[in-house]
């Protein structure tokens, strides 16, 4: 009887039931007063019939579409934000932190993350929100096998499951079908009351305790968020992949141009490191800043044109010099060819093209190559010829890009410091001094580099000294 009672009451506070209870009591009111041959019967009861299927399927369809439009916007919300972050490596390794919010958003006070592993051990992590902003992350928790069975019901049905404990006839009834891991409840810190699992990958996904209660709704907002997400992090994990290998084939160029100076590849690790510290310093641009610190070692790359002039015991002559500076254009032409291959020209192919021909320009002009005309058009580089450059203008102050005058420092402060065949290499300190004024031609850094990027590389003069310790330990090179 208490459990019929339960079920009616449970039934009464959905609002279309209880509008039914209502018309069925006024018709067996009217029954009971009027008798059933009483002439309103036959218009009060398809009157009352009529009302109740109208605001029946009005309520019904009404709070599922509301819900389920909130669902959709919150999934769309969050494929557009890790849309937006397209390229960041964070982001895979927080993809289970990103995941847990969406899932919270949805109205659940925390959510577990677990995986079985090889040994049949199951452990994982449980989110929970805090201070109703900030989502904190538990301490590794353990999956008791006696309490596997809510963590693998999804993947065993293929389908998300939920489970509510008022639809049981007692709590620990609930309890037993669906027990939850001491760790996850010390954790959540409240009675767990209902659940959602489903699964992503190799990742089990369990939701507690949804405040409104869970409806079907809620299945399909758990399976479209968790199938979204794990398709977006999947992609990203291969576009990552396609990075890595773009990194490689910029690397391997820039190793065979540095060939003969460098045998650790400690000298690209650098400068692309440099670079990308100095442009986070001096542009919000957050792809400009990625992208340098991807090919800001790409700059010399023209050199494997020009092998034997790399590896010359002495000074050169007049000819040898304007041979030398042509490092700069053949690295563009070589970046060119490089980027006509793709059906869209590939930003940062873009970018460390723009760093070859011009990391030797200087602010006061007096740099090289000579790419202006007398009119100050830009000539096409087209000629592989030394002389068809040398009357032209070289570029100056800001017509220099920054990505180049950025370069230009980064390439400068590394070549002090570092150890060559035929020197030996600067403490940080004489380094330092000589991108403040050279010893041999006068130049202060301004006049070479620009104010801005003088300034910051001044600024932050610490930062190149750790990055140059750090990489050099790494790779075992040692330089002086
Ligand atoms: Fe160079
Ligand atoms: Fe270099």
């Amino acid at each position: 009887m208490k459990q019929i009672l339960r079920l009616l009451l449970s039934e009464l506070a959905q609002p279309v039931h209880y509008l039914v209870a209502v018309c069925v009591g006024i018709i067996f009111t009217l029954l009971r007063t009027q008798g059933s041959d009483s002439p309103l019967i036959p218009f009060v009861v398809p009157f009352f019939v009529s009302v109740a299927s109208r605001y029946s399927a009005r309520l019904q369809s009404r709070k599922p579409v509301k819900v389920e439009a909130q669902h959709r916007g919150l999934v769309r919300e969050f494929q557009n934000e890790i849309l937006g972050q397209f390229r960041n490596d964070e982001l895979i390794e927080t993809a289970d932190e990103q995941l847990a919010e969406l899932v919270l958003q949805g109205g659940y006070s925390a959510v577990l993350f677990a995986q079985r592993h090889d040994d049949g051990t199951v452990t994982g992590f449980v989110y929970k929100r805090i201070d109703g902003a900030a989502v904190l992350r538990s301490d590794p928790v353990t999956i008791e096998p006696e309490t596997h069975a809510p963590v693998f019901q999804s993947r065993e049905l293929g389908r998300a499951v939920y489970a509510e404990e008022r639809d049981f006839s007692r709590p620990s009834d609930f309890q037993k079908a669906f027990p939850v891991a001491q760790d996850v409840r010390s954790f959540i810190g409240t009675r767990v009351h209902n659940l959602v699992t489903y699964h992503a990958g190799p990742t089990s996904i369990v939701a507690f305790n949804k405040a409104s209660g869970i409806h079907d709704t809620d299945l399909i907002f758990i399976e479209s968020a968790v199938d979204a997400a794990h398709g977006l992090f999947t992609t990203l994990e291969a576009v990552q992949d396609l990075d890595t290998r773009f990194m490689q084939a910029i690397h391997g160029l820039c190793a065979s141009a540095e060939f003969s100076d460098e045998i650790t590849g400690a000298h690209i690790w650098r400068v692309n490191r440099y670079a990308g510290e100095l442009a986070t310093r001096l542009s919000d641009d957050t792809r400009f800043r990625r992208n340098i610190s991807q090919v800001a070692a790409a700059h010399d790359i023209g050199k494997v044109a020009i092998p034997d002039l790399v590896q010359l015991p002495r000074t050169f002559t007049p000819e040898e010099w304007l041979r030398m500076q042509m490092h700069t254009v053949y690295g563009a032409q070589i970046l060119d060819q490089m980027i006509q291959i793709g059906k869209q020209s590939d930003p940062r192919l873009c970018l460390a093209r723009e760093i070859a021909v011009n990391h030797h320009q200087r602010w006061d002009g007096k740099g090289y190559p000579g790419l202006k005309g007398p009119d100050g058009t830009l000539v096409a580089l087209t000629s592989r010829a030394p002389q068809d450059y040398a009357s032209l203008q070289a570029l100056k102050g800001p017509e220099i890009s920054l990505a180049a005058r950025i370069v230009s420092i980064c390439d400068c402060y590394d070549a002090l410091r570092s150890e060559r065949p035929y020197k030996a290499g600067f403490d940080h300190e004489t380094a330092v001094q000589l991108v403040r004024r050279d010893d041999r031609t006068g130049a202060g850094g301004v006049d070479r580099f620009g104010p801005d990027v003088y300034e910051a590389f001044m600024d932050s003069t610490g930062m190149f000294h750790d990055i140059f310790d750090e990489v050099r330990s790494s790779t075992g090179s040692t330089p002086g």
